[in-house]
């Protein structure tokens, strides 16, 4: 969406930055002088957060695994459906962000957050790849799930849909319809994708790591939960920062269509909860996992200043301090004594 550079002596100025269509405007070539400083600190604080999974240890998760006693029938399964879920959901939205979202965000500041992120996707991918490996798990059952699961296919079909309408080659940016179909591919991934789809999976994998048990997949997931966080708190920003640039957006009709997207979004993930968790386990079960994704899809509609819509109480709180987690955890300190003794520092 950006022409060719040309020379000019016109410099660009930050308060004609803009999030989308700069190409009329200002040079998209251009970081500095930066305007949204919010997608700066982002960018930032993602690369403060970095983390690589084979730094984890697997080995009390692989005797754990293997132990026949190890885990009920009941626990494989649901361990099993959410390694599969994420297995392929994370490059998902690792494509949107390569494919949809960076033709049409030209502002170089949310670009290089956008670059950022498209990192940390690829490591989500690498993460459960190397949770899947080490713990032998059948790969091609986990990695197929998406298309053999009603219920993982309904979550992943709803964010396929969104891609693939950037990528028709009618779309266009230039109209109201093109830009709230833009709008409606970022809150469908920010919002629902990393934003609702992601949480029931993280709450029943993390209920195993607080009896201790996967705890190196359930560190991981951890490092992972922090990072979607800042990924779903930049693309609420860019979204509402779109929409106050350009008001037409945002039509009561409009917004009617959003919420009623995130209704839909909730009954695919209580589905989606309730085939992982047919019966109870870990004093969990589908009605609280229910109570739960409503209190965050009413947490993601007050993020795009709509009303919510489920007043729920969040019955999880321990998930909030999780995600509250800083990232003075004993995993980094231990990780920068190793850079400094390991030689990645000799020059
Ligand atoms: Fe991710
Ligand atoms: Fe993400």
């Amino acid at each position: 969406m950006s022409e060719s550079i040309r020379m000019t002596d016109e410099r660009v100025s930050a308060d004609k930055k803009r999030v989308i269509n700069n190409d009329r405007v200002v040079d998209v070539n251009q970081l500095v002088p930066i305007k949204y400083k919010w997608a700066w600190h982002y960018y930032l604080d993602g690369c403060a957060n970095h983390w690589m999974p084979t730094e984890v240890s697997m080995q009390r998760d692989i005797e754990q695994w293997k132990d026949p006693k190890g885990f009920s029938p009941e626990e494989r399964h649901v361990i099993k459906r959410n390694f599969g879920f994420f297995s392929t959901a994370e490059t998902l939205v690792g494509n949107n962000i390569v494919l949809a979202i960076y033709k049409c965000v030209d502002n170089p500041e949310c670009r290089q957050y956008l670059l950022r992120q498209a990192f940390e996707e690829a490591i989500h991918v690498h993460a459960f790849q190397y949770i899947i490996e080490s713990l032998s798990m059948d790969d091609g059952e986990l990695f197929n799930m998406y298309r053999e699961v009603k219920a993982i296919y309904n979550k992943d079909e709803f964010s396929m849909k969104l891609t693939d309408d950037i990528l028709n080659p009618n779309f266009e940016l230039v109209s109201v319809q093109g830009q709230q179909k833009f709008i409606d591919n970022l809150i469908g991934y920010y919002g629902v994708t990393e934003g609702i789809f992601f949480y029931s999976g993280f709450v029943i994998l993390l209920s195993f790591g607080r009896q201790n048990r996967l705890p190196g997949a359930c560190e991981q997931i951890q490092y992972i939960l922090r990072d979607e966080s800042i990924h779903m708190n930049f693309g609420l920003e860019m979204i509402n920062t779109i929409i106050d640039e350009n008001p037409e957006l945002w039509t009561p009709r409009f917004q009617e269509s959003i919420v009623s997207k995130i209704r839909a979004a909730v009954e695919l993930e209580c589905i989606y909860a309730n085939d992982c968790l047919p019966t109870g386990i870990l004093g969990l079960n589908q009605h609280l996992l229910r109570e739960y994704i409503q209190y965050i899809a009413d947490r993601r509609l007050e993020r795009l200043r709509l009303r919510k819509i489920y007043g729920s109480e969040n019955p999880f709180p321990w998930m909030s301090e999780i995600i509250d987690l800083k990232k003075e955890k004993n995993f980094f300190e231990t990780r920068v004594t190793e850079y400094q003794t390991g030689g990645a520092l000799e020059w």
